[in-house]
């Protein structure tokens, strides 16, 4: 117990003690208590912790099924402490590991580094479709033109944008990420355009530069573009045009010389036609489009992910499984893989976790989903094995649909039920495809 203080023995919270390449090493009795774990059972799992760094400090939090979860990561003798402030005492670990890597992605707006990481080599897969989505976007990479990569969650679009900047002139120039869900409405002009000095109450002295100034010679990659507030659509469509930034508070522009990468997992021209998104933003970004297949229509593309998976968590976890169950392998092949691949990187490192031999599958958890999912089309009925976005997203669009059923496709009523704009119920709507 070398790494909990005295102090956190008795703390309020629950503690969890990390190293910096993610692997849990101790926790305090609060936290063993409400997890319902033994510290020899957490030692030694895995959270995903490449953010952390840029978490440092500062209280994060995420509302999952409109329950707040709260972490506080701070860093000592090398090692991340992470304080846990939960109201549900229901949130299995699993849940609360699932939470950490929600968060590690949903704070990517702080800027991660100024780097791409992954190149074309990275993105792996030998599907036909696949090959041709790489193939083009290599012949997209070599101009400044812009680039709307679509897909749906989880099929690596993200990745798409990081290998697109690296195989671009612009490699050496920075490579600023900007998820435009997670940063909230009232700070996203002054995060991505930056502002002057005194432009608002609680303004920086000295001003600061938006995300578009930081990517100057290099690419802003906006995620999540569906989600950008209407004012700021209309801002950064002059940016699109005139090549140009006006700070906040500001007189003056600024040349800007990026090139803009943007991803969405939504229908943008239907969010066109809801009124929801600028139509000439829509055609501004719309200058190549790259959609990325969903793994269920690129089956080839399994197995070579399994083994790169397979590579990767036996070398984190210092394993050796190297074969696969012939019933998970049926299965893997049978399941229609909603989370695409993020889906599948999270159950192979949950098999190599939990492998006892040299075999995945050779253990009760991934028995369970390999027989549960065998009689349910691969559809694991199990929350656990969902992204907690996945949870979310289902649980939002089923309470839709009731509302809606309730109101007899009366949407105002339905609007008032749901407690929620009328507005805001038409972009959901478009968003599930929820028809009526
Ligand atoms: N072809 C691939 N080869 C290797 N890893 C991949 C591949 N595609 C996706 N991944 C991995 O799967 C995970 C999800 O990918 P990514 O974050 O790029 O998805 P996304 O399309 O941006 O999803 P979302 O819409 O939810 O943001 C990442 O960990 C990524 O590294
Ligand atoms: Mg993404």
């Amino acid at each position: 117990m070398k790494d909990i203080t005295l102090m956190e023995q008795s703390h309020q919270n629950p503690i969890l003690i990390v190293t910096e390449h993610g692997r849990m090493v101790t926790a305090n009795p609060i936290f063993t208590q409400r997890f319902a774990i033994t510290i020899q059972e957490l030692k030694g799992q895995l959270i995903e912790v490449s953010n952390f760094p840029y978490l440092i400090g500062k209280l994060h939090c995420l509302t999952i099924l409109s329950v707040l979860c709260i972490v506080k990561v701070n860093k000592e003798n090398g090692h991340y402490r992470l304080t846990i402030f939960l109201k549900a005492d229901e949130i299995s670990l699993p849940v609360l590991k699932q939470f950490l890597s929600l968060l590690q992605e949903k704070e990517q707006y702080t800027p991660k580094t100024h780097t791409a990481n992954y190149e074309f080599a990275h993105i792996i897969g030998e599907s036909q479709k696949l090959l041709e989505v790489k193939e083009l976007a290599a012949r997209i990479a070599v101009s400044s033109s812009t680039v709307l990569i679509t897909g749906e969650s989880g099929t690596g679009k993200e990745l798409f944008a990081q290998a697109i900047h690296h195989a671009s002139p612009r490699r050496k120039g920075p490579f600023i990420a900007v998820n435009c869900a997670a940063i909230p409405s009232e700070l996203f002009e002054s995060e991505v355009f930056g502002y002057e000095e005194g432009a608002f109450s609680g303004a920086k002295k000295t001003g600061k530069p938006g995300k578009i100034e930081l990517a100057q010679n290099g690419t802003l990659f906006l995620d999540e573009i569906s989600e950008l507030p209407k004012a700021a659509q209309g801002k950064l469509l002059r940016v699109l045009q005139e090549r140009e930034v006006e700070r906040l508070g500001s007189i003056g522009k600024k040349r800007v010389d990026i090139r803009i990468i943007a991803a969405t997992n939504r229908d943008l021209f239907e969010l066109v036609s809801a009124g929801e998104f600028r139509q000439d933003l829509y055609y501004r970004l719309f200058v190549f489009d790259l959609p990325i297949p969903p793994l269920r229509d690129r089956k080839e593309d399994i197995l070579p992910l399994v083994h790169y998976f397979l590579d990767k968590y036996n070398q984190q976890l210092n394993k050796n499984v190297n074969q696969i169950h012939p019933h998970l392998l049926k299965c893997l092949m049978e399941h229609e893989w909603p989370g695409n691949i993020r889906e599948l990187k999270a159950v192979v490192e949950r098999g190599v976790t939990l492998s006892l031999g040299e075999e995945l599958g050779d253990n009760a958890m991934v028995k369970r989903i390999a027989t549960q999912t065998s009689q349910t089309q691969c559809l694991p009925s199990n929350n656990t094995s969902k992204t907690l976005e996945e949870i979310v997203k289902e649980t939002e669009k089923k309470a839709i649909v009731e509302a809606l059923e309730k109101s007899d496709g009366d949407k105002t009523m339905a609007a008032v039920k749901l407690n929620i704009h009328l507005a805001s119920l038409y972009r959901k709507m478009a968003k599930y495809q929820i028809k009526t």
